[in-house]
């Protein structure tokens, strides 16, 4: 693979003493104007980079060290191409974000869609993706606040699994290996109760893919226990770690590697725990001996099936 970063033979030549191009009223204050407005003043030139070569690979992690003055915003800016290198090149492959010298914080002035718009920009984000993105957190938000009742009915499991599956039956980088009890009868929402498999399912597609294949094997298994039915929905990825796990159902709590590829709102698994307690169940998650995520989901059996 290419290197994310090629930087070969760069160097930054500045000048100093250089005028300013208007004159400030500091400078008049400080009755430097004749200074400012002197001709042609001697200019000094200084190297601030000079001779560098470096190559970044793809998901490698660099810290530039070095002491004040060594370059360092130097080299920062022209990877940005905020300025031009005097010698040599900079490739750079993938985006860029820069967060040199800019707020990082959210502007008071602005509303909180338009700061959401501005951070995104700053770290390299298309406003399609951004919209993308924010749509389908409003969505999981308005899906996380919805009120508390749920009316509660007989539902066939088996029919809404499929309607489930058939809204992923495209997606080539997910298997489903069903191991459903024909007739199985659940008290729920049949609306609440696909919106909790679909945001397994998503996670699976997102963070459960087997290493080695890069594709999400997931088991869903269903079966009755006297009043219960007890249904599991797993995957065969890695897993999380262990003191990780009672955080995944908080709301907006996202692990490492849904951070670093800025996907879900960390949202999901909060409204399918809630969801599920909603409809009178209960909900687990566990990691499985053999590695994966398994979601445990419980749900009341209606008397009358
Ligand atoms: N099947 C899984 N395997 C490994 N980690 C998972 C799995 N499912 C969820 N996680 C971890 O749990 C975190 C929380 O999941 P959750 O569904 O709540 O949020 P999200 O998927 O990041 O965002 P959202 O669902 O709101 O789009 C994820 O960020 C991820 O780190
Ligand atoms: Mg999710």
């Amino acid at each position: 693979m290419k290197p994310a970063i090629d930087i070969r033979n760069l160097g930054k030549q500045y000048e100093l003493n250089e005028a300013a191009p208007y004159v400030a009223l500091r400078d008049i204050l400080s009755q430097s104007v004749k200074k400012v407005f002197s001709p042609a003043e001697k200019k000094e030139k200084f190297w601030a980079l000079r001779d560098i070569d470096l190559r970044i690979e793809p998901g490698e992690r660099v810290g530039i060290i070095g002491r004040n003055g060594a370059g360092k915003s130097t080299l920062l800016k022209i990877i940005s191409r905020i300025t031009p290198p005097t010698t040599g090149e900079a490739f750079i492959r993938g985006r860029v974000g820069s967060l040199l010298e800019v707020g990082t914080g959210f502007h008071p002035e602005l509303t909180g869609r338009e700061n959401i718009y501005l951070n995104g920009s700053i770290l390299g984000l298309k406003k399609a993706e951004i919209t993308r993105q924010l749509d389908a957190i409003i969505d999981k938000f308005l899906d996380y606040a919805r009120p508390d009742h749920a009316e509660l009915k007989p539902v066939l499991l088996n029919d809404v699994i499929e309607a489930c599956l058939y809204a992923v039956q495209d997606q080539g980088d997910m298997r489903i290996n069903l191991d459903v009890s024909k007739g199985l009868y659940v008290l729920a929402d049949e609306v609440e109760l696909a919106r909790v498999l679909s945001n397994l399912l998503e996670n699976a597609r997102r963070y459960g893919k087997t290493p080695e294949t890069g594709i999400a094997m997931v088991d869903i298994v269903a079966k009755a226990r006297g009043d219960w039915v007890l249904l599991k929905v797993r995957d065969h990825g890695r897993g999380v770690s262990p003191d990780m796990l009672p955080n995944l159902t908080k709301p907006f709590f996202r692990g490492d590697t849904a951070r670093t590829a800025a996907t879900g709102a960390g949202l999901g698994l909060a409204i399918v725990d809630k969801t599920v307690q909603r409809m009178g169940g209960i909900f687990a998650l566990a990691n499985t001996a053999s590695g994966g995520l398994a979601a445990h989901i419980k749900l009341q059996r209606p008397h009358q099936h």
